[in-house]
């Protein structure tokens, strides 16, 4: 990879403002210095540095948010915020995606990378990865639904969604509840209630496959998943109840 692309990728400047700065002497390869920003650089194999600091390059990048409600689940809008508006220059840089949707309300665990494969892994319909959710629910929920989520219920445009797994953490006039869906359609949660005649009224996501939100991060607030959640999350087995 050219050295200004590299030192451009990580967040070091424009590719205009690396250029002055390899001028400067201030980026060396191995000990060697480098001031033509067409000189290649194998970044996992040469140790490169900038002002004597090791620059660390990763091909990509893993960010676990707390994603706030508010923001849509998109790299960009015209009119609106998108989560990835919240990500810092160097991170926004590396041009990452969210990995699938929350509704513009919605809150909880967004997955952000620049891994296209892992995201695909992920979202596929075959593989079933699960995705838990915590709900405040107007309405009674009730034995009864756990069945009717266990089978599937017909949703407002006839689609009858996979077996799900419903979990009541209170049952009265408002309700809490946690719910684990295998599928990713649009609404999905919200429909699955109205569906069965309730109402979500609050809704944050908890897990993605074997990933669980870290409620330490505050919404809005987002933080590199360390190696071992990326292996958690690319090792997630399917859901159990499929
Ligand atoms: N289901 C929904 O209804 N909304 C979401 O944001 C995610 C799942």
């Amino acid at each position: 990879m050219r050295i200004d692309k590299l030192l451009a990728t990580i967040g070091y400047g424009s590719r205009k403002e690396v250029k002055k700065m390899l001028k400067t002497g201030a980026v060396l390869a191995d000990g060697v210095v480098i001031k033509d920003a067409k000189t290649h650089v194998d970044p996992e194999n040469q140790m490169v540095t900038v002002n004597g600091e090791q620059v660390e390059y990763r091909e990509f990048i893993y960010l676990m948010m707390n994603k706030p409600p508010g923001v849509l689940s998109a790299t960009e809008d015209i009119a609106q915020h998108t989560v990835i508006d919240l990500l810092t220059p160097e991170d926004a840089v590396r041009e990452p995606f969210p990995v699938g949707r929350l509704d513009k309300d919605t809150e909880g665990l967004l997955v952000i990378t620049n891994d296209g494969q892992l995201s695909h892994q992920l979202l596929s319909p075959k593989k079933h990865v699960p995705k838990t959710y915590y709900a405040v629910i107007s309405g009674e929920v009730t034995e009864s639904d756990i069945s009717a989520f266990k089978i599937g219920v017909t949703l407002d445009d006839e689609y009858v969604t996979k077996p799900a797994r419903l979990i009541i953490l209170k049952s009265g006039e408002t309700s809490e509840i946690e719910l684990t869906i295998t599928e990713g359609k649009f609404h999905q949660v919200k429909r699955m209630f109205e569906a069965v005649g309730k109402k979500v009224t609050y809704l944050k996501r908890l897990t993605m496959g074997d990933l669980e939100l870290d409620e330490d991060l505050e919404p809005g607030e987002y933080r590199d998943l360390t190696d071992e959640e990326v292996e958690i999350l690319r090792n997630s087995k399917p859901a159990d109840f499929i």
